[in-house]
């Protein structure tokens, strides 16, 4: 399969229902397509450090976010630990990707969309959606 870029629409399938994270989502989103955008096939170390760094950052703002409502809102323990798992496996990646660059050692505009296409998508559906319906439920 090609892994030409296309921008992520963003549609009803990627909603939780809960607004802070679906507003959240959507920035991610927008900061996707954006590097879409901005990646070439012979872009430098200086553009992907920036769009690496601040992806970075608005992830680590999200996930703060998002386990903050986890933790206030008693989310069951074995889904907020593999969440939390998630969480930091995407971290730890990321920063593994910024160590590379520092060191001049670049990653392929593919290969940098196809993991975080990958990784939002799948996260934002099953992760984040498992979240959604247990903050969504009228309390008992
Ligand atoms: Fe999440």
């Amino acid at each position: 399969m090609s892994a030409g870029y296309e921008p992520i629409v963003w549609n009803e399938s990627l909603m939780t229902g809960v607004e802070i994270i679906d507003e959240q989502h959507q920035m991610l989103v927008n900061m996707f397509n954006e590097a879409n955008r901005r990646l070439t096939a012979n872009s430098g170390r200086d553009v992907l450090e920036d769009i690496v760094r601040d992806l970075m950052s608005y992830a680590l703002y999200h996930f703060d976010t998002e386990e903050e409502l986890m933790v206030e809102n008693a989310y069951m323990p074995e889904a907020q630990e593999a969440h939390f798992r998630e969480h930091r496996a995407f971290s730890a990646k990321v920063s593994g990707l910024q160590q590379d660059l520092r060191y001049g050692k670049l990653i392929s505009r593919e290969e940098l969309l196809s993991f975080l296409n990958g990784w939002l998508i799948n996260h934002i559906l099953n992760t984040d959606q498992k979240l959604g319906k247990f903050l969504n439920k009228p309390a008992a």
